[in-house]
């Protein structure tokens, strides 16, 4: 079986609604069908741009989808400021980012509540993308993959093998995330190899085999074509460079140049 690339971008809180759409619009001029038949290219815009982009996608009939940046693990109710998971899967959502570093640092996420989205997500048919990494203490230690297993671990409690296959996990090292410092392809691999391993232990090879891992974390168009070679690395979490439409543009085509000339490698 062979796993579909995905490049998602997202943008944090950076753009205003009309700058989002106008990302959008050049995002679409810039990408040929020939890149999406290879590779599933997502946008991750705030919240109140989610509406005005998901208009433009549709009536302009880009291949793009879009998804958000957190949800509440709540569905509704009184949760001043949250946003919830039928709210996105009525604004068109295909993905929601889960457990993101910069929520577990400045909001205190801890994995019961990344799990807790999880759930809420897969509840209203939101793909999560679920994001773990270690800071760069931990790394220094060597402690790295013993820390995203368990944090995989939490965040994946009680998800069932089909839920898990249907998920995208995304290995973001915190050290790596808009340093300029991008983890060697053989970390990246390293990380995301043992991810995938241990969620053939949780659950099956076929679980394992289905599942897609992505890397993030200062991932560029220059960079990209050797994390992507790695047997483990379905795709990338893109931020700063997706806000910019040549060159997440040009990130998609090299990925999806990569995936054409050799698709055995990721199956
Ligand atoms: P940068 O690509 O800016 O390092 O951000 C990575 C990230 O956090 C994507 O979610």
């Amino acid at each position: 079986m062979t796993r579909r690339p995905l490049i998602a971008g997202n943008w944090k809180m950076n753009l205003t609604h009309v700058e989002a759409v106008e990302l959008v619009r050049k995002l679409g001029a810039a990408l040929p069908d020939a890149v999406h038949d290879v590779v599933e290219v997502a946008v991750l815009p705030a919240f109140p741009h989610l509406h005005p982009v998901r208009t433009v996608l549709a009536t302009e009939q880009l291949r793009m989808v879009h998804g958000a940046q957190d949800l509440a693990p709540q569905d509704g109710g009184a949760y001043t400021g949250d946003v919830s998971g039928p709210m996105l899967a009525a604004l068109g959502c295909r993905y929601v980012l889960v457990g993101h570093s910069e929520r577990r640092e400045h909001h205190h996420e801890d994995d019961a509540l990344v799990n807790a989205k999880v759930h809420a997500a897969l509840r209203h048919r939101l793909t999560p993308l679920v994001c773990v990494g270690e800071g760069l203490g931990v790394r220094e230690q060597g402690r790295h993959v013993e820390h995203c297993r368990a944090q995989l671990d939490a965040d994946l409690t009680a998800v069932t093998p089909a839920q898990v296959a249907a998920s995208v996990i995304a290995y973001e090292p915190v050290w790596a995330i808009g340093t300029g410092r991008v983890a060697t392809p053989d970390d990246a691999q390293q990380v995301c190899g043992a991810l995938r391993e241990r969620v053939a232990e949780r659950c099956d090879a076929a679980t394992a085999g289905a599942v897609r891992i992505l890397y993030g974390g200062s991932v560029k168009a220059d960079n990209v074509a050797e994390l992507v070679a790695r047997p483990d690395i379905d795709g990338a979490l893109v931020g700063g460079a997706s806000l910019d439409a040549d060159e997440f543009s040009r990130l998609c085509a090299i990925t999806a140049g990569r995936y054409r000339g050799s698709t055995d490698e990721h199956s």
